[in-house]
């Protein structure tokens, strides 16, 4: 396991535990997606709860979510084929015992959520179920055609709401994880606009910080996602794993100029078909599953595609969809595209892939436990090996619902257990004063994103791999010893900080497999069924 960076600085901020206002709280829950509420919720069973969210609620990857929410409830699925898919998807990589957790807990948890009024479409009054790649049977679920994650969490967020034990923070830039002299979370440093610093002392802490599709110019993901979590774990002394699995979704909207929203892989599930600038559908040269293969597949043919057309895109053709149909079943999509003059019914709406998913985060055990005492993980912040290599769609929200269970579940057992006692403790940590010059923040991000997308993409190379990590290094050098005031400047030392590792791994993967595609290593290598892992190894 690789050591720290040399320029690796434990807090990004001072922590002045003596001047700077306090709070308390049993349970800390930091994220406001699906994992994060669903843990909330459960902690709050057992203990006080605090939630913060970077954010609102709505600016979560759960609130973007279209497609659905993976689980078995058709008569004809079975609970084995649902984890004979996630593993076949995963490559090799998953760790079976977990796969197998989630899936079995899917319809319990379904049902659990209709109890608390979250209304999943209905066809003759059973839900209904539909396909997307990997997929061997129709078993994503879905809320208000494509608006799946935002009806999941204005459910779970009613919930929360409900509950008078659980304090809500929206607006909460979490800086970092305070640790003792033990290597305890004892809570967190973290800031707020008009009230400045805060500490939130915690007996126990819930990372639900989501994904870090921000770190690569073409992303689906909303402008959150800087990977905050990720790298703020990592300074705590975290071990993280799998960073070079980043998934890429294959249909985002490509509109020069336009910030890129994502086109539900469901419309593929449901009839769509990809074609070229000619007009020529092209899937089944490449997989006889077609538009339904893995997504990493469907993304390498396109990009593949565009290559040999000389071309910056490809188009989804829905003209044969009954346009009535379609703007009942995808809402958002029609309204999208009809914001963009694209008249389904005549035109092709132009697509292409994108940073979607990052399968890799802070390891975490079958209780969501890290390597750090008091801190649990859960959700797209977290690596249990449920992905593997590839994520299954729509698994993801599933993951939430049940990591996020079940580390509310314990945290709130532990907090009892132990006696509700917050771990305070007196503590002064100066970061030093940067002596260089000005810097343009902004420039650094849209260079380090752009970076990240030419060479740290879906394909990837040795030289690539090995030049992005030089060029973070160089910047990170004038970045790093900076202390900033806002989230936008820590967010740029999160961002430079979780690359460097996701480009290390990746060039330690000497292989293809998933969605880590290498064009010098094309082929998988049994050497490397396991995980790479990165941490600290100095205390
Ligand atoms: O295409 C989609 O709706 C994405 C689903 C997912 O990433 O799980």
């Amino acid at each position: 396991m690789p050591s720290r960076q040399a320029d690796f600085r434990r807090y990004l901020v001072p922590v002045d535990t003596v001047s700077t206002q306090q709070l308390f709280t049993d349970c800390l829950v930091i994220g406001g997606g699906v994992a994060g509420l669903r843990a909330a919720i459960e902690a709050s069973n057992g203990c006080n709860v605090t939630i913060v969210c970077k954010g609102s609620f709505s600016d979560s990857n759960t609130w973007n979510a279209q497609g659905g929410v993976a689980s078995v409830l058709a008569s004809d699925d079975s609970i084995e084929e649902h984890i004979a898919d996630t593993l076949k998807t995963g490559c090799g990589a998953c760790d079976e015992d977990i796969v197998k957790l989630v899936v079995e807990q899917g319809p319990g948890l379904i049902r659990e959520l209709v109890e608390w009024g979250t209304e999943f479409d209905k066809v003759n009054g059973e839900i209904d179920t539909t396909l997307e790649g990997g997929h061997s049977h129709a078993r994503v679920i879905h809320i208000h055609g494509d608006s799946t994650g935002r009806g999941l969490a204005e459910a779970l967020i009613r919930k929360v709401k409900q509950k008078s034990n659980i304090n809500v923070i929206e607006n909460f830039f979490t800086v970092d994880l305070i640790t003792n002299e033990k290597n305890e979370c004892i809570g967190v440093i973290g800031f707020r606009e008009k009230e400045g610093f805060k500490i939130i002392w915690s007996s126990k802490t819930i990372l639900a910080t989501g994904g870090a599709g921000l770190l690569y110019r073409e992303t689906t993901n909303p402008q959150g996602s800087t990977g905050d979590g990720i790298a703020m774990a990592y300074r705590a002394g975290a071990v993280l794993c799998d960073l070079e699995f980043m998934q890429f979704h294959p249909t985002t909207l490509y509109i020069a100029g336009a910030s890129r929203a994502l086109i539900t892989e469901t419309l593929r599930g449901e009839g769509a078909k990809l074609v070229d600038c000619n007009g020529k559908e092209f899937m089944q040269e490449y997989d006889t599953a077609g538009e339904l293969a893995p997504r990493d597949v469907v993304s390498r043919a396109i990009l593949d595609r565009m290559l040999k057309t000389n071309s910056t895109h490809v188009y989804l053709d829905i003209r044969h969809f009954d346009k009535k149909h379609f703007s009942k079943r995808f809402p958002l999509i029609s309204e999208l595209c009809e914001s963009f003059d694209i008249d389904v019914s005549k035109d092709l709406i132009p697509v292409r892939p994108s940073a979607h998913y990052m399968i890799g985060g802070v390891k975490a055990d079958a209780e969501g436990r890290s390597n750090i005492a008091n801190l649990f993980v859960c959700g797209e912040a977290g690596a249990t090996g449920l992905h593997g290599a590839n994520r299954l769609g729509s698994n993801s929200l599933l993951e939430g619902l049940v990591f996020g269970k079940i580390t509310g579940a314990l945290a709130a057992k532990e907090v009892s257990a132990a006696g509700n006692s917050f771990k305070l403790c007196k503590m002064g940590y100066e970061v030093p004063a940067s002596d260089r010059s000005r810097l343009d923040t902004a420039d650094v991000r849209n260079s380090l994103r752009a970076l990240m997308w030419r060479n740290v993409g879906i394909t990837r190379k040795e030289q690539p791999l090995q030049e992005a990590q030089e060029i973070i290094r160089f910047w990170r050098r004038y970045v790093m010893d900076k202390v900033f005031d806002s989230p936008y400047g820590w967010e740029c030392q999160n961002m430079l900080t979780v690359s460097l590792l996701m480009a290390q791994s990746a060039q330690n993967r000497k292989e293809s497999r998933g969605v880590h595609f290498r064009s010098d290593h094309p082929v998988t290598d049994e050497k490397f069924a396991c995980h790479i892992e990165v941490g600290c190894d100095e205390k």
